[in-house]
């Protein structure tokens, strides 16, 4: 399921480019021999926000989420550093759609908020930047490569979010607030953001170790 690429390949960027596409439909339906599960949608147990201070100090949980849409990527640029032992891809999404169940307590733009219920966002024209840093390690005596880190920085250009039964389900007030956030999502995002690239970085690393430490690096990469 895997395009393999030589080192010495002197288009090797778009040679991996190649690679990660043909990974796309795999990722869709995931890869089980890998134990990496479907990609679309993307599911991720829970995510934790404790915003202490800034526009937004609230606390909320969100849980059951998943996102659609994560395959549908199209890819820019690739570029890898043999040396560096580091890859950084650009790429962009149509749209990512988010269905989650929230709870949610704190003020946001010193608008109190509050409720637990059924939360969905879409969100278009996301671009996205990964910088992947590895390094070599030895499995069984072999090399292998191993990601380090996953950094992961999203530009989103707009955003649709929706928090059902907000305020104990009082409609006036649960309408309004929405309103009011979808006016300032983007200083909403700007707070929330930053968690959800790492939580995303942490598992798109899990994926690609589940690869990397499978295979040696003289079968992904040969000379
Ligand atoms: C998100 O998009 C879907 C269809 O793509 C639509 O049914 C849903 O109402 C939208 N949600 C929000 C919050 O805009």
């Amino acid at each position: 399921f895997l395009k393999v690429c030589r080192r010495s390949d002197p288009k090797l960027n778009e040679c991996v480019m190649s690679s990660v596409e043909g990974l796309r439909s795999h990722l869709a339906t995931g890869i089980p021999e890998f134990g990496i599960p479907s990609c679309e949608p993307l599911q991720i147990k829970q995510l934790v926000f404790n915003q202490g201070h800034g526009a937004v100090t609230l606390t909320s949980t969100y849980t059951d989420i998943k996102v659609y849409g994560p395959t549908e990527f199209r890819l820019d640029t690739v570029r890898i550093d043999l040396d560096k032992k580091s890859v950084r891809i650009k790429l962009w999404l149509p749209h990512l759609r988010m269905t989650s169940h929230y709870k949610i307590d704190g003020r946001v733009l010193i608008m109190p908020i509050s409720g637990r219920g059924y939360n969905e966002g879409n969100y278009t024209d996301i671009d996205a930047t990964c910088s992947v840093q590895g390094e070599h390690i030895t499995i069984g005596g072999n090399t292998h490569y191993s990601v380090k880190s996953f950094d992961v920085k999203f530009s989103v250009g707009d955003a649709r979010l929706y928090l059902g039964d907000l305020f104990n389900g009082d409609r006036e007030l649960g309408d309004a607030m929405n309103l009011f956030l979808n006016e300032n999502w983007k200083n909403i995002a700007t707070e929330l953001q930053p968690l959800l690239e790492v939580k995303i970085g942490q598992l798109f690393k899990e994926f690609s170790n589940k690869i990397y430490h499978k295979f040696t690096l003289e079968q992904l990469l040969p000379p």
